[in-house]
């Protein structure tokens, strides 16, 4: 295992917290992959994203800085982290493509795996239709918010049902996620 999952490990000890951590993880790594960009350095930042969130949860994710600092990571790597939570929880807005793709895939991981659940075949079962119209559905996986998964897929400039599906494809290939 890598260094960026040890460090997942020693702050995240629940089982559905790590979950969202790989299933961004993993989004992560697909977006990279399609564009070229540093597939590990996405892919951590996916990872890690939530570090500071099962200990210090009213201060996330500026409590992530020291954390983060501590093991290495440049302050790049720190901003986009940063940023995943503008404007309500950091004053970092999303400048780079980086960061606007790991905003992009942090919302939209959460419903779709929260979604699979209620199918008999999980993830194999999803389509972005479906998806598109459980959204809608105010009383469904209400703490994740509806109006960051549209903006997130706006700021990459990935039409919503093409993002869903890119996802759904990302995230049947983890089996971290079963
Ligand atoms: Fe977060
Ligand atoms: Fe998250």
């Amino acid at each position: 295992m890598s260094k960026h999952h040890d460090l997942l490990c020693e702050y995240i000890k629940t089982e559905n917290l790590r979950k969202h951590c790989y299933a961004v993880e993993s989004a992560m790594r697909f977006y990279a992959r399609q564009s070229g960009e540093d597939e590990d350095r996405w892919a951590a930042a996916g990872l890690l994203h939530d570090i500071d969130w099962e200990i210090y949860p009213d201060t996330h994710p500026s409590s992530a800085v020291p954390i983060l600092k501590e093991n290495g990571y440049d302050d790049e790597f720190i901003e986009v982290i940063l940023s995943h939570a503008y404007p309500e929880r950091s004053d970092v807005p999303r400048k780079t493509k980086f960061s606007k793709y790991l905003f992009a895939c942090d919302e939209i991981t959460g419903f779709i795996l929260a979604y699979s659940y209620m199918k008999p075949g999980g993830l194999d079962d999803v389509k972005p239709n479906g998806v598109l119209k459980k959204l809608k559905d105010k009383a469904f996986a209400r703490n994740v918010n509806r109006e960051d998964i549209r903006n997130g897929a706006e700021e990459i400039g990935i039409e919503l049902s093409t993002h869903i599906q890119n996802i759904i494809d990302a995230m049947k290939g983890d089996l971290r996620l079963k």
